[in-house]
């Protein structure tokens, strides 16, 4: 295992996937974890970069110990002036602040392991404001830039190297190779870290963790993440794992069937469906506001489920007693968690299951919380998933509720499920479902006016989203071909009752949102 400390940089959590892609297994810990404290030797430590300056008062620190434990060490810029500033070399803030392309000479020969291979002259990205203006002592310059004199040092006899600029970004096309090198050839970290083993090791340790006995319930959404974690659960403990799917009212159309014939009849998953949407809809009558309609549904998941819960912990019986809940959580979530500066600024809340039965004493389990999502794609490939769940869009937990702007009534419900149905069914006749990271319908509480044969319509309009994003964090709208859009819009005013307009959006993330609510 690789151990990757996070400072705090945008880019950390693409270090463990770089090294991840090279089939080595990395974690990344916050920056302030006790090396004494690991429980485990790495077989190398990548520093990342980070927002902070060393010199800032409340700079994070890294414990002075991984510089003694005698593996491998690679700081990335931040982590770069991280060794220069424990090891006694000198950083500054520089007033020509580099940040995009850079071009690195790489100025040893022999070659340093660390380029080998990699040619005289490295594209790389660089992004930071400090840079090392004298290297500490024992170190020697493997790279530089034209402003840079120190772009990458490497110590004589430790194994310590640094680099100032980011490798695990696709700007630095070789970046990739670059920390192949690093993992694979100077820390010797085995490249067997695959799907196909993941599969294997997490089976035992979830029938290892929840024993002979016990029975898991978890909660199933028809997305990703919560198919592929019950397979994996089915997988392991057999008919021991019942899945719950709450149908709140407000999901896409037919939804609740197509997780019922999925699930149920062709992954064989014990499963109960159960349709809570008059209550949902009750408790959501008048209300407008984006955040109530959160926790409006947040809440009366949390009652539905609970009670579904107890229902099967009663039928008890041979069947045993419920003991463990199955959470889908991924790595992004726990990376999110362990952060030294703790979860980022809440734009919108989201609901996840959390804090879900305190009074059950149901003991977690998180089976993809290694995983990145689309590594829960290939994952879910592998169980035997059809490819056409495993690439679906995501979509939020409240549902609809969050794409009616305005009131939510079971007939608006119906006028933008069938407007959304419309619109994915072509996309994907299209072929364009899977350049989309994702695409839906929303429903604006304003009419306009048109015309139909010969008569004014005073009618609803339906926009149109559809984003490319690698995260979420940021997006940018999806350009369709013309006639694409010519159809949808002509389906769904033709199709549709009471949408005589059809829109599409043009704003990206920031400083928009995905969402519209
Ligand atoms: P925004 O609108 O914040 O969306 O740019 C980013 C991603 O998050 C999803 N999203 C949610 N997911 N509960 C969820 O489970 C929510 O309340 C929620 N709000 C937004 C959104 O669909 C997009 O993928």
């Amino acid at each position: 295992t690789i151990l990757i400390l996070d400072f705090g940089s945008q880019y950390s959590h693409l270090i463990t996937r770089r090294c991840r892609e090279l089939n080595v297994y990395a974690e990344l810990l916050a920056c302030t974890v006790k090396i004494s404290e690991l429980g485990w030797k790495p077989k190398g430590i990548i520093l990342s970069g980070s927002p902070y300056s060393v010199y800032d008062a409340d700079a994070p620190r890294v414990d002075p110990a991984v510089f003694d434990l005698g593996v491998p060490v690679l700081g990335i810029c931040y982590g770069l002036q991280e060794i220069a500033s424990h090891l006694g070399g000198k950083v500054e803030g520089h007033d020509h602040r580099e940040y995009g392309h850079a071009r690195v000479q790489v100025t040893q020969s022999p070659v340093d392991a660390l380029f080998e291979g990699l040619g005289e002259e490295l594209q790389v990205w660089m992004s930071h404001g400090d840079q090392i203006s004298a290297p500490p002592p024992g170190f020697r310059v493997i790279g530089k830039t034209g402003t840079a004199p120190f772009a990458a040092i490497a110590h004589e006899e430790r194994p310590i190297w640094g680099i100032q600029f980011h490798p695990e970004v696709t700007h630095t096309p070789r970046g990739r190779e670059i920390i192949g090198r690093f993992v694979l050839n100077i820390c010797g970290a085995k490249a067997n870290w695959t799907m196909e083993s993941f599969i294997t090791k997490e089976i035992a340790r979830i029938r290892e963790l929840c024993g002979p006995k016990g029975r898991v319930i978890g909660a199933v959404s028809g997305g990703v993440d919560s198919t592929v974690a019950a397979k994996l659960m089915k997988e392991a403990v057999g008919d021991r794992f019942h899945a719950i799917m709450v149908d709140n009212g407000v999901l896409r159309m037919n939804e609740a069937k197509e997780v019922r014939e999925m699930l149920s009849e062709n992954l064989g998953i014990n499963l109960t469906v159960v349709d809570a949407s008059d209550r949902f809809l009750t408790k959501l009558s008048g209300v407008e506001d984006p955040e109530t309609k959160r926790k409006v549904i947040g809440n009366e998941f949390i009652h539905v489920f609970e009670a579904e819960a107890k229902k099967l912990a009663e039928e008890e019986g041979s069947k045993g007693p419920v003991e463990w809940l199955l959470q889908g959580t991924l790595y992004p979530d726990v990376i999110e968690s362990v952060s030294f500066r703790g979860p980022s600024a809440t734009i919108k809340t989201h609901h996840n299951v959390g804090g879900l039965l305190a009074d059950m004493k149901l003991k977690l389990v998180e089976p993809l919380r290694e995983l990145f999502k689309d590594e829960v794609r290939a994952l879910g490939r592998l169980l035997g998933i059809p490819d056409r769940l495993v690439q679906r869009h995501p979509f939020p937990g409240p549902g609809l509720a969050i794409r009616i702007l305005g009131v939510v009534t079971r007939e608006q419900v119906q006028i933008l499920q069938r407007a959304d149905d419309i619109y994915i069914s072509e996309i994907r006749a299209a072929g364009l479902y899977d350049q989309i990271a994702q695409a839906f319908a929303v429903l604006l509480p304003v009419r306009a006016v048109g015309v139909m044969g010969d008569k004014r319509t005073y009618e609803q309009v339906v926009a149109l989203r559809a984003v490319t994003s690698e995260d979420f964090m940021t997006a940018d709208w999806f350009a369709f071909p013309p006639d694409v859009l010519r159809k949808i819009s002509s389906r769904i005013t033709n199709e549709v009752k009471g949408v005589n307009r059809v829109t599409y959006d043009i704003s990206s993330k920031p400083p928009g949102t995905v969402e519209w609510l």
